[in-house]
């Protein structure tokens, strides 16, 4: 089987854009979404709108998603945060609003051998950014792949008897980062986040899971930010939301 793994496009209708156009031709099996789909972004509703409409998918809420929805107030949130969320709910039109508050929250399971969640397969708002942190929420999921977002950065970890192994997917100019995996080891793995990337890299990040041939490729992908920036700040959103999509930090 082969999954499209998305997390954390914060609506951001461009680079989403960018990335479904990329796998335009590939076939996928499974459409793997590991929530924060609006929050940050200009493009709320065109994201759901979007969203909804794919097929064959299994999608999870991120912390965004509730408290841009009204189920969570958003007292963990920074001040940036907090103005985008209430922006976004403000924006939300019924139809979406209902169908976010809807979405269930992690970990789900995905037939035998994959687990997804927002931030831990523990907690949904919880990070996972280093190593001891990966390494003691392995026995929080039962399968051989738990898939995770909420960090913003794409990261592979290893684990078996013996050692837990990091990779770090390295593009060294081009736009994909295969990594082979092992069938001794279990893995948690992070694709990146399509719509606001934060480890210095602007292009979005999703990952491709091949579970035949055991390969797990992190893509990045150009979108056009500059337009990505110009909504948001059109809409009023705070500064900092349009000017790190540059930076991708
Ligand atoms: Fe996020």
């Amino acid at each position: 089987m082969r999954y499209l793994v998305l997390s954390d496009i914060h609506s951001n209708l461009e680079a989403l854009t960018a990335v479904l156009k990329r796998v335009r031709r590939k076939r996928f099996d499974r459409i793997v979404i590991l929530g924060d789909l609006v929050g940050y972004g200009a493009d709320p509703n065109p994201i759901v709108d979007r969203v909804r409409k794919l097929k064959r998918m299994v999608i999870i809420r991120g912390n965004h998603d509730k408290v841009c929805s009204g189920i969570d107030n958003g007292d963990m949130f920074n001040k940036v945060a907090l103005e985008s969320a209430r922006w976004t709910e403000n924006q939300l039109l019924p139809r979406n609003l209902k169908w976010l508050r809807a979405l269930p929250k992690g970990p789900v399971t995905v037939g035998d051998l994959l687990s997804i969640s927002h931030g831990t397969p523990l907690d949904e708002d919880a990070y996972i950014f280093g190593e001891i942190e990966a390494l003691n929420m392995f026995q929080y999921f039962k399968t051989p792949i738990c898939f995770f977002g909420h960090s913003h950065f794409p990261v592979v970890f290893g684990l078996d008897d013996e050692a837990l192994t990091t990779y770090i997917p390295v593009t060294n100019g081009g736009d994909n980062c295969r990594i082979k995996l092992d069938k001794t080891k279990r893995y948690l793995i992070n694709p990146g986040s399509i719509g606001q990337p934060r480890d210095g890299d602007n292009r979005a990040s999703f990952g491709v899971l091949d579970d035949k041939r055991m390969t797990m490729t992190i893509y990045r992908v150009n979108y056009p930010y500059e337009k990505t920036q110009q909504k948001i700040r059109a809409a009023g959103l705070p500064a900092p939301l349009a000017d790190r999509l540059a930076l991708g930090r």
